[in-house]
């Protein structure tokens, strides 16, 4: 594997979130898994590149932080350093400003936003005390590439402490219409923090397109050139290049892990258990630009509509534990489990139960095995990014015919719409006709499609996207 980064140039990466979540009391922590597309993403850039990861590691900073990240790093071969933050960050910054304001705004979901003025100050003070933490670590020459909406104004505070490194911004959220963006009473001091950083990515040209526009809204004197992958907004004497790189998965690992005996073995299992074999997978956090609920009330739909396929057809919805203690997810999660119980109320009979739902972490061969088990997987989001469960799924078929039903809100779309069936997630309807559609499926249709989907990932998976992120960076 070739070494991504350019040249000798060493890399620090500062994100919110460490692939590690820490719990400590009495100076000995428990480490716990994290989820997340993010986490997912950057631990095999880390581990073949060597760099520095700076981030928060769930806990508030406390004895112990440093001893287990220490042990961590030994493990991982990169090093992790951690930004402690108090219980009263954790509040108004996490489940604060960027979980209750960012979060639902950057998701089209604008009227669960929680404007409080209270959250903005937390976060710049968070972001600042991240900047100061980057600014004390690593060599002079070294790219510092930040991560995500909790950190849009490091940048800002780095260059005001006189640090001029080389900077990178890389959202793996959606980025808003302007008419959305504009709603945010914080709107023009967030989107000139941005422009602090030297390269700006996006996930899709749809969500640059929108940073754009919000650009031309609200600092129209800042002119925007170029086109293709990467254009330049004039900022003062200062070129900032803002780009398109859709994010993937290390595609490689995913399918020799896949084609593991261990997990075989464990797939059959899975596919045993089911007497009818035909599982449709979700597996996603518990969050509500998800779609959950409308996915639920899709195969509820398609029981209704096709009522042959009463006993013949499964959902296996996992839901892995996210941001529990914020009032929306907490009665997100009520409103799943009531579902469930409805349906499962409606159509189980003696060996049929038609949802199997799971709130949970799942060990990493376990969610390879749902994977290869599964006939149909359903990502349906309101709203995403990108969605690596889709790409996880596709690569992780090993028997390729599979089908993936894939949202059309989902960053992943614009990639995979030449093997998946696209739906609207809002249409309950339109989502049961797509799964009866993809049931009905003959088979050499089914690995055609996957085969363009596989296809597609293993030629752009995260090497390429770091690859193309840099190239951008380091070209003048
Ligand atoms: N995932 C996980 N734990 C699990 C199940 C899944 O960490 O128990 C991973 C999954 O493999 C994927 C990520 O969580 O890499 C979810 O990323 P995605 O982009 O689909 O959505 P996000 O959670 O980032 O919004
Ligand atoms: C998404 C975000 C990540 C975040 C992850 C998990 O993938 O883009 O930044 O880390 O969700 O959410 P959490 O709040 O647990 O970090």
């Amino acid at each position: 594997m070739s070494k991504t980064f350019g040249a000798d140039q060493g890399v620090i990466v500062v994100s919110n979130r460490l692939p590690v979540s820490l719990e400590c009391s009495g100076g000995t922590c428990y480490s716990s898994p994290v989820s997340g597309g993010l986490v997912t993403a950057l631990s095999p850039v880390l581990t073949v590149n060597k760099g520095t990861w700076i981030g928060w590691s769930g806990a508030p900073d406390v004895e112990g932080v440093d001893e287990a990240l220490r042990l961590f790093s030994k493990e991982t071969g990169y090093t992790l350093q951690q930004v402690g933050l108090t219980s009263e960050q954790i509040e108004k910054f996490y489940f604060g400003f960027t979980n209750q304001i960012i979060w639902p705004l950057f998701h089209d979901s604008q009227f669960e936003c929680n404007f409080d003025p209270d959250f903005w100050q937390t976060y710049l003070d968070v972001n600042a005390l991240f900047a100061c933490r980057t600014v004390e670590s690593g060599e002079p020459d070294d790219y510092v590439w930040v991560h995500d909406y909790h950190l849009m104004h490091v940048a800002k505070y780095m260059r005001e402490a006189g640090d001029n490194r080389r900077t990178g911004f890389f959202l793996h959220i959606p980025f808003p219409s302007a008419d959305s963006f504009r709603r945010l009473p914080w709107r023009s001091e967030l989107l000139h923090g941005l422009l602090e950083y030297d390269q700006i990515g996006f996930q899709t040209l749809h969500d640059r397109r929108n940073f754009i526009q919000a650009i031309s809204v609200l600092a129209p004197h800042i002119k925007v050139t170029g086109r293709g992958q990467v254009v330049t907004a004039k900022v003062g004497t200062r070129s900032v290049k803002i780009g398109a790189f859709p994010i993937s998965i290390d595609y490689k690992k995913f399918y020799r892990i896949a084609r593991s005996a261990a997990v075989r073995t464990y797939a059959q299992e899975v596919h045993n258990a089911f007497p009818h074999k035909n599982i449709v997978l979700g597996v996603d956090r518990l969050d509500y630009t998800k779609g959950i609920p409308q996915r639920l009330q899709a195969m509820h739909k398609l029981l209704t509509m096709y009522p042959e396929l009463q006993g013949e057809i499964s959902l296996l919805q996992v839901v892995v534990p996210s941001r529990a203690t914020i009032p929306l997810y907490a009665k997100l999660k009520k409103q799943i489990e009531r579902l469930v119980g409805q349906i499962n109320g409606e159509f189980s009979k003696p060996g049929y139960v038609p949802i199997h739902y799971q709130y949970r972490n799942l060990a990493f061969d376990e969610l390879l095995a749902y994977y290869r088990a599964s006939r149909i997987a359903l990502v349906t989001p309101l709203r995403d990014g990108m969605n690596l469960v889709a790409k996880e799924y596709c690569a992780a078929n090993v028997e390729r015919n599979g089908t993936l039903i894939l949202s059309e809100f989902a960053g992943a779309a614009a990639q995979l719409r030449n093997g998946a069936i696209l739906v609207n997630p809002f249409d309950v309807e339109g989502v049961a006709a797509a799964i009866h559609q993809a049931y009905m499926m003959e088979e050499g249709e089914r690995r055609r499609r996957m085969d363009r989907m596989r296809e597609s990932i293993r030629k752009n998976d995260i090497f390429k996207w770091v690859d193309s992120f840099f190239a951008s960076a380091f070209t003048t």
